[in-house]
């Protein structure tokens, strides 16, 4: 870790070794995980007891433990400074996962869109872990007393939960144990759509891989989804405001405003008037140049899997550490002896 001064307070993030990793991961989190470790102390963990919630076959999860400790590094998370491991390493989060099934009420998960967006239509077949999996994100979180969560927008509501599960801990049991964690969702990338259907998010679990830009896609690729990306016939307005009720050309407009780090206003002052058959062109060459990089970094690293054992086993060690003290401290308040 870094001796440089950091201001005060903890940021737990982590993401779903369970597909793909893609653009909306990037620039909803990762890109953020990469600025927040300049100032914070930071955990950054691959959650792969969330990702078993649903059926992961296990030698390819054991794959996507890889790749995405792959994506964090090559999206600018440095195991130097912040820590980086699985999940599954660290038995805290299982521990205290169990402890807080016993703190939040059923009302309350009863009504996480997640979960009815995950389960679908065949509720009853869904694993009991997707119904729970809000409590052990809360785990992940509060087992290291984390003040601040960058995450995309989609986990508002989980993290709402977590100040939820803090608060009633603590006045069940008249301590002053866990912090309300502030969740972090920055700039234009918080929440970035489907190419394909502008109202659905950009998801691992698309099975139409055109719905989304892979972070391992190369240049042709991700070229020819931007080419296919749904849009409307209209031109680019002056001002956002001109995107309302346009969902598809607003996303495509997010994401260029996202990678250069612009507003949304600003690239439509830039491009007023073009039509979206131009501005894909100028949209792939930033989506081209921004990723490159990360795609190479990200196939490198997969080559050498035993540097990225080391590192997740080098993580999981420093964040046990961080973890016993807590842990200790809520055992002994609950009452075990
Ligand atoms: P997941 O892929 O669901 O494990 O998500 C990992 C992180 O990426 C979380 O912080 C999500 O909020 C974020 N994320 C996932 N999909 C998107 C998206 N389409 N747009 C923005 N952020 C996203
Ligand atoms: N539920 C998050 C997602 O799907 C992943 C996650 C698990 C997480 N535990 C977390 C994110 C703790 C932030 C903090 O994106």
């Amino acid at each position: 870790m870094t001796t440089s001064p950091k201001i005060s307070g903890r940021v737990f993030s982590g993401a779903q070794p369970s597909g793909n990793m893609h653009l909306g991961n990037y620039l909803g989190a990762f890109k953020n995980w990469a600025r927040l470790q300049d100032s914070y102390e930071a955990l950054y963990c691959i959650v792969d007891m969330h990702a078993i919630t649903v059926w992961q076959d296990p030698l390819i999860l054991q794959a996507q433990i890889r790749e995405a400790a792959a994506a964090y590094i090559a999206s600018g998370v440095d195991p130097a400074r912040s820590i980086l491991y699985n999940q599954s390493k660290v038995a805290g989060h299982a521990e205290l996962a169990w402890i807080f099934n016993c703190v939040a009420r059923l009302g309350w998960l009863n009504r996480m869109t997640q979960f009815k967006d995950k389960a679908g239509k065949n509720k009853e077949k869904a694993s009991v872990g997707l119904y729970v999996y809000p409590n052990l994100m809360a785990a992940d979180i509060l087992l290291y007393k984390a003040t601040h969560v960058p995450v995309g927008e989609d986990q508002k509501q989980h993290l709402e939960l977590t100040r939820d599960i803090a608060q009633k801990f603590n006045s069940d049991y008249n301590a002053d144990i866990f912090p309300l964690t502030e969740p972090v969702i920055m700039g234009e990338g918080a929440r970035v759509m489907s190419l394909r259907d502008g109202s659905k998010k950009m998801s691992k679990s698309d099975p139409s891989d055109m719905s989304r830009i892979n972070l391992n896609d190369n240049a042709d690729t991700l070229a020819a989804k931007i080419r296919k990306a749904r849009t409307d016939a209209e031109p680019l307005p002056s001002d956002a405001s001109g995107l309302q009720g346009r969902p598809e050309a607003a996303n495509l407009v997010g994401i260029y405003a996202a990678l250069m780090d612009q507003s949304r206003d600003s690239v439509c002052a830039e491009y007023e008037g073009q039509g979206f058959a131009e501005f894909k062109k100028a949209l792939t060459d930033v989506v081209a140049a921004k990723l490159a990089p990360i795609t190479e970094e990200m196939a490198r690293l997969q080559k050498e899997p035993d540097y990225i054992d080391g590192i997740l086993l080098d993580g999981a060690e420093k964040a046990r550490v961080l973890a016993a003290p807590v842990l200790a401290e809520v055992k002994r308040t609950v009452g075990y002896l």
